[in-house]
């Protein structure tokens, strides 16, 4: 197959000072306002063009594992975040906006406390943006994601910082899958790749469903559970509007490296389905387009649709190269999904 690849169309990644290996907060350059476009059918073209970049990151992209610096945030043995005591915070794992701690949370348990790495307005703008796009999948009942239980300032050993508390946490032996870190690994279990497909799919079918498509998708995944939950969804484009005209809601402010992806809602959601397919192994296609069928059988199902309803068709359009008859039902289900069929 020849791919037309377009430079930068998902965007690559950059460094993060003081955080080795990391993608750069490259900080916001511009704001940016929600555009208005007309839902332009997408076609299998409009993938090729993007598989053809986002491929070649994922090979290049696993060198770029993130290595944090030894200073922490949190430190001392509690802390707090809003009204919420928390206490015996161990880091997890950081990013380019946060560092995030598993924390005991009395009467809850353990709980996974982002915590921003500034205080500046991007900073406080970022974490209200992934609170309220984690909510919103929240109140959509989407599964397999965080759920933010909290949020709030957090005080720290350098000032404060902003906070959000989330479950489930997962431990520290999760590992982040996406197109930046290396997709096809960890695949655990022969056994039970099917399962993890018909999870990976469920979440990435309602996600869309709910009118999010996600951007720098991130999925934790425990290696000898099979257990995972999408995280950070500080970048994701949010769906608004109706058949015929959808406008995307982007961050306030954009990484340069994303920009094209939130030109059009059809941008956003190729660019969302792209991510999610390049995170499949090439070995498990066949079980993801299974996935897919019986998930989006399911939605079809439901007595009221959300705002993703008319992309539901994408996944159709993407090389999974599974047999015939499923690649028959796919497009079938697809067609059903997006509501092409009555
Ligand atoms: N719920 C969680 N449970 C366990 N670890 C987590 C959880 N959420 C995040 N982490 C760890 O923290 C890291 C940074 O989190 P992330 O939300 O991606 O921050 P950033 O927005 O800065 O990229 C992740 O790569 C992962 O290692
Ligand atoms: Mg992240």
């Amino acid at each position: 197959m020849s791919l037309d690849v377009p430079s930068r169309a998902l965007g690559a990644p950059k460094r993060v000072p003081g955080v080795k290996g990391v993608s750069a907060p490259s900080l916001p350059t511009r704001t940016t306002r929600p555009r208005t476009a007309a839902p332009a059918a997408v076609s299998r073209s409009d993938f090729l063009a993007l598989l053809g970049t986002a491929a070649a990151w994922a090979v290049a992209g696993r060198a770029k594992r993130v290595e944090a610096s030894d200073e922490r945030l949190l430190t001392s043995k509690s802390f707090s975040c809003g009204s919420l005591d928390l206490y015996n915070p161990k880091y997890l794992g950081g990013g380019v906006q946060g560092e995030v701690y598993q924390a005991n949370l009395p009467g809850t348990g353990t709980v996974a406390v982002k915590v921003s790495r500034r205080n500046d307005d991007y900073a406080k703008s970022t974490f209200a943006r992934e609170e309220r796009v984690v909510k919103l999948l929240n109140n959509a009942k989407v599964p397999g994601i965080e759920r933010c239980v909290a949020s709030g300032p957090v005080t720290t050993e350098d000032g404060e910082r902003q906070g959000l508390v989330m479950l489930p946490c997962l431990p520290s032996t999760a590992r982040v899958l996406s197109i930046k870190t290396g997709c096809g690994s960890p695949r655990i279990f022969e056994w039970a790749e099917d399962r993890r497909m018909e999870t990976m799919m469920k979440t990435a079918v309602r996600v869309l469903e709910a009118g999010v498509a996600g951007v720098d998708v991130q999925v934790l995944q425990v290696p000898n559970s099979n257990e995972q939950a999408w995280i950070d969804f500080t970048e994701a484009a949010i769906l608004r509007g109706e058949k015929g005209s959808f406008t995307v809601e982007a961050p306030a402010m954009i990484c340069p490296e994303y920009k094209s992806r939130y030109k059009s809602a059809k941008d956003a959601v190729v660019g969302f389905a792209t991510e999610v397919y390049l995170l499949v192994p090439p070995s498990s296609r066949q079980s993801a387009a299974q996935a897919l069928v019986t998930e989006l059988e399911e939605v079809s199902q439901a007595k009221k649709r959300g705002i993703g309803q008319t992309f539901q068709d994408v996944w159709g359009k993407l090389p999974w190269r599974c047999d015939a008859t499923t690649q028959e039902k796919l497009e079938a289900a697809c067609t059903r999904a997006a509501g092409l069929l009555v």
